[in-house]
């Protein structure tokens, strides 16, 4: 299995990304980068065709969720950036993922992985059922909705490192999970609540995890990813 950390670059400038992207010069195995809305909006496709030019593998986190047929026209363009991984909002519907899975493939027929958002990790429980008017435990609509990201087509997941277990269970071992959330054992917790270490992601099974704050605001920040690849691809 090809298990790898993705360091996520949440920087509002192309400026700030290259500075911290430096500290990486010498190093001879490139991190992982995801590129999420904060960055691609403020330095936009040039800053991902620099960093693929530099080396680095790119997931493009720009949760996609619209009628199909705009989906499967973004992703024809976004599949051109030859990135590695794009998403979308398993919300949207099986057609919709259907359809950018189309709209990604190029004409060889290759592409970069597609993943879906199942619930954001900043779903509770309760503001799923009250706000977003879907009853039942949050827990069955991740599966329900990995489900039918599977079905669509689709290489994986994003879910809580707590839920790729479940994920596993009901969609099978090669189905991907793509789990932010994790904090070492002895660093902040921040904003996040469902976490763990990327040692304990490794056991429950998670494919790639996406770590920024641990690294990014780390006083060492090589060091630090270092840590977690140490920890987590072994
Ligand atoms: O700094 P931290 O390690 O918490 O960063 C986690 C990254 O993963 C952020 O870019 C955040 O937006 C993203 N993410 C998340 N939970 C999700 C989906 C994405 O934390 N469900």
């Amino acid at each position: 299995m090809e298990r790898d950390v993705i360091i996520a670059c949440d920087f509002g400038s192309a400026e700030e990304a290259y500075k911290f992207l430096d500290k990486f010069e010498n190093e001879s195995r490139k991190p992982y980068l995801k590129i999420g809305m904060e960055l691609y909006y403020a330095a936009g496709n040039e800053i991902v065709k620099e960093l693929k030019r530099r080396g680095h593998k790119i997931f493009l986190d720009l949760k996609l969720h619209d009628i199909p047929n705009t989906v499967k026209k973004a992703m024809k363009v976004l599949s051109a950036l030859d990135v590695d991984m794009v998403n979308v909002h398993a919300s949207g519907t099986k057609e919709m993922m259907a359809a950018g899975l189309e709209g990604l493939t190029r004409a060889d027929g290759s592409r970069p992985l597609l993943i879906a958002v199942t619930q954001l990790t900043s779903t509770s429980q309760q503001a799923m059922n009250e706000q977003l008017g879907i009853s039942g435990d949050i827990n069955d609509t991740i599966v329900h909705y990995a489900r039918n990201a599977q079905e669509a087509g689709l290489d994986g997941v994003v879910c809580s490192p707590l839920e790729a277990g479940l994920v596993k269970s009901a969609c099978g071992a090669t189905f991907k999970a793509i789990t932010p959330g994790i904090r070492f054992a002895d660093s902040a917790t921040d904003d996040q609540v469902r976490i763990t270490t990327p040692a304990r992601a490794r056991e429950i099974g998670s494919d790639y995890i996406v770590v920024g704050r641990p690294i990014t605001a780390s006083q060492d920040p090589v060091a630090a990813w270092r840590r977690c690849v140490d920890e987590f691809c072994g």
